[in-house]
């Protein structure tokens, strides 16, 4: 008889084992992922800190099929003694609060040094300095994989003698760089159109310099993280808030852990689930913590959450972005305002941009897609927008089949929730699927205005064209049947039309 035999993996064992789940899984997937996995970590070190990103990135051949990818930047830095645990230790980090920022899991970054170390079996190069430190902390570092613990193959500290702070990485990854190659390049135009506040030095690993200036001093602002919003809550997280919870009442408690709750709101909520103000957290029975957990979904009287913990890009910002990037005939932009979903704020924003020279012509619409400023480019088909996008009737909006139509979709979020911890693709929850419709809902419709305005001009272009053929025959046969001598001009028929906003 067969035995079966049980037992518990790591973090990182059940990473190694399943590390597509993190986005590495070709060859070229793998290299792309290490190098947005690193990149994202480099502009949230700057932006936490308040600080406009300076990113040197390269990538270089070292041997046949492994690339060094090598970056460094200007964020706030590790703290030395926390290095080793932040870069070789699965779900670890320091972005389990509720801040909009690029990482969410706490695995990027050590996922990539795990990928260096299963396929090159080299360690990887880390410097640290944190501001106003005298000394960089430099480690090479591997992964106990099965016990999910750093390995520190060496470490030292040198005199920082320039002041400089950050973070710099050396990591070595088999990959597919030339396949790969347009993937990577896309990833960091995209990511300049976004954050033209940054800048961002890039080598290519054919030697090609690529540089994107800042535009803009102004770095948004992530630095606060904020109290969960009661809309979306679930008994889980009201469970976890009740047992931590030192307020001894009801009312104080909600005025402390949820954000945009005062006093007034705090009672006349409480009111509305029939808890009493002065009733002891930890005291509600069954009944009372699902009562509350359903009316804070369903309380409509919550202030919306609020924005300061959010960066969205903006319309303006985006709309110039776009001007420059797909020099459409026309363009629309939408920044809704915040939601929450499970405590979480968000914000949806939509563009639609329609003709020109450089959006193709395609049966269905180009998406672009963002999440927290993170170009997204792969597994479209899994994503909230395209499922929206497949949902709508386009002829009601009077775009022709083929059209040259682009969206762009951005979701602002102190929590994105992505599909899996690669971070590709958006999940199609209800809160978040409604705003995105409405968002598009806003931008197709004044698209429509547009399109039936060129539809008109087209169809009366086209009568004017019959008049312009036929207009002088009728003349010269009107003089004739009249007896008169002149023939009255008829080169008064004209249409046209240009570029145009919503
Ligand atoms: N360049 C950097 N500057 C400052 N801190 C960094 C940098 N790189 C990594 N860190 C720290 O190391 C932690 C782990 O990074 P890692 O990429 O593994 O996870 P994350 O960014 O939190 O989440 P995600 O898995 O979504 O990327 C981060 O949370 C951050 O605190
Ligand atoms: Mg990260």
């Amino acid at each position: 008889m067969s035995k079966v035999e049980f037992k518990q993996l790591s973090p990182a064992d059940f990473f190694y084992r399943n590390r597509e789940l993190a986005g590495f899984d070709s060859p070229v997937k793998s290299l792309y992922t290490a190098f947005r996995e690193i990149i994202e970590n480099s502009f949230d070190g700057a932006e936490i800190g308040g600080i406009n990103p300076d990113v040197f990135v390269s990538i270089k051949e070292k041997s046949d099929d492994v690339y060094t990818i090598f970056i460094s930047d200007n964020g706030i830095g590790i703290p030395g003694n926390k290095v080793p645990q932040a870069l070789a230790k699965l779900l670890f980090g320091g972005k389990y609060v509720e801040r909009q920022s690029r990482g969410h899991f706490g695995l990027g970054a050590s996922m990539t040094v795990l990928y260096s170390q299963i396929t090159t079996n080299l360690p990887t190069r880390v410097l640290s300095c944190t501001r106003g430190s005298d000394v960089i902390d430099e480690y090479h570092l591997m992964i106990d994989i099965q016990r999910n613990e750093p390995i520190i193959r060496y470490h030292n500290q040198i005199p920082n003698k320039k002041k400089w702070h950050g973070v710099a990485v050396e990591v070595n990854i088999e990959g597919d760089y030339k396949r790969a190659h347009p993937k990577i390049l896309d990833y960091i135009e995209s990511t300049a159109l976004v954050a033209p506040y940054a800048s961002i030095t890039f080598i290519d690993a054919y030697g090609i310099l690529y540089k994107f200036n800042k535009i803009v001093d102004e770095v948004p602002k992530l630095g606060k993280a904020v109290l969960p919003h009661p809309r979306g809550i679930d008994t889980e997280k009201m469970l976890r808030l009740i047992r931590v919870a030192k307020q001894k009442s009801m009312k104080n408690f909600l005025t402390s852990n949820f954000q945009r709750v005062g006093e007034i709101t705090a009672i006349n909520f409480l009111k509305y689930v029939n808890i009493k103000p002065d009733k002891v957290p930890d005291q509600l029975d069954h009944d009372e913590i699902v009562r509350c957990v359903q009316g804070m979904n369903s309380y409509e009287d919550f202030l919306s959450p609020e924005t300061k913990c959010l960066s969205p890009i903006g319309e303006t910002v985006l709309e110039a972005g776009i001007l420059k990037e797909l020099e459409p005939m026309f363009v629309t932009t939408v920044t809704r305002k915040p939601q929450a979903y499970s405590g979480h704020p968000f914000v949806v924003e939509v563009a639609m941009a329609y003709g020109g020279n450089k959006i193709e012509a395609a049966s269905e619409p180009t998406l672009f897609r963002f999440a927290n400023r993170i170009p997204l480019l792969y597994d479209q088909y899994a994503d909230v927008a395209a499922k929206v996008i497949r949902s709508f009737n386009w002829r009601m909006y009077k775009v022709p089949q083929n059209a040259k139509l682009a969206i762009i979709t951005h979701i602002a979020s102190t929590k994105v929730p992505y599909r899996t911890a690669g971070k590709e693709s958006i999940a199609d929850r209800p809160e978040l699927e409604r705003e995105m419709r409405l968002a598009m809902q806003v931008c197709a419709r004044k698209m429509r205005v547009y399109l039936s305005r060129i539809e008109r001009e087209e169809r009366s272009a086209k009568r004017a064209s019959i008049f312009e053929k036929y207009l002088p025959y009728i003349a010269q046969f009107a003089t004739k049947l009249s007896g008169k001598k002149q023939v009255p001009p008829t080169d008064f028929v004209a249409g046209g039309k240009g570029r145009d906003k919503e």
